[in-house]
């Protein structure tokens, strides 16, 4: 039988990829962060000067995209295009709103497909995105929907960067996490919405740490 895959999907600053970390350390399991996918394609064509709308040589990008997931030696993960250290350099608003910009393009998304499917393998993958529940892991076992309030999700968009030490005004950052929220959701391909069967988790009012009992406690139930 195929790996049990758990999907967690919602809107940026849901707390998905914290959450969704959480849950993979917990029970061992991979980690697949597909935003990470989207951005690391929209820094490539940033960095060679590929248009937005350049359909197909962005999927060339996507195709050949030479990233590796790799762990430091003190733990901490690092992410790396060639063998340039990009891990800071996807997380810029720049790099969030030109990935919502490529995301929208079909061949884009068919490109990355099945690498996000690689990541499926013993004993489990826990991947986060937009569309892990409803078109890349139609199957999973555990299929979860995270939303927030807008106002709660700028706000920790917003202390997330700070803590990287990347400076941002919270009124420019809510702006851009609408625009950014309505490209996901208004795209016709793989638009961001819940999968039929995905549990609906509001976590404007819960802890990280509520979160992610909450969705191992629903991982423990469906085994
Ligand atoms: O999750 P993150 O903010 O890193 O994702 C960046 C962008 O990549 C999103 O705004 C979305 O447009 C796109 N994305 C997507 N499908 C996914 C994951 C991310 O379209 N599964």
């Amino acid at each position: 039988a195929a790996a049990p895959v758990i999907t967690i999907d919602g809107p940026s600053g849901s707390g998905k990829g914290t959450v969704a970390r959480r849950v993979a350390q917990t029970l061992g399991w991979h980690l697949l962060d597909s935003g990470a996918l989207y951005r690391l394609v929209a820094l490539a064509s940033l960095r060679a000067g590929v248009d937005a709308t350049d359909e197909p040589r962005l999927r060339e990008l996507a195709v050949e995209l030479p990233v590796v997931f790799a762990v430091r030696a003190d733990g901490s993960e690092q992410i790396r295009l060639g063998d340039q250290d990009v891990t800071l350099d996807i997380r810029t608003e720049e790099c969030g709103l030109r990935a919502s910009a490529v995301a929208v393009l079909p061949a884009v998304r068919e490109a990355l497909l099945e690498r996000q499917r690689s990541f499926q393998v013993p004993p489990g993958l826990v991947a986060d995105g937009r569309d892990m529940g409803t078109v890349v892991f139609p199957a999973a076992a555990l299929k979860v929907f995270l939303t927030a309030s807008a106002a709660e999700r700028a706000n920790r968009r917003y202390k997330q960067l700070k803590e990287k030490g990347l400076g941002v005004s919270l009124a420019a950052l809510s702006r851009d996490i609408e625009d950014r929220d309505r490209r996901d959701s208004e795209r016709s391909v793989a638009p961001l919405r819940p999968a039929a069967d995905a549990r609906i988790l509001d976590s404007s009012d819960l802890t990280i740490n509520e979160v992610s009992d909450k969705i191992l406690g629903w991982a423990r139930q469906g085994q």
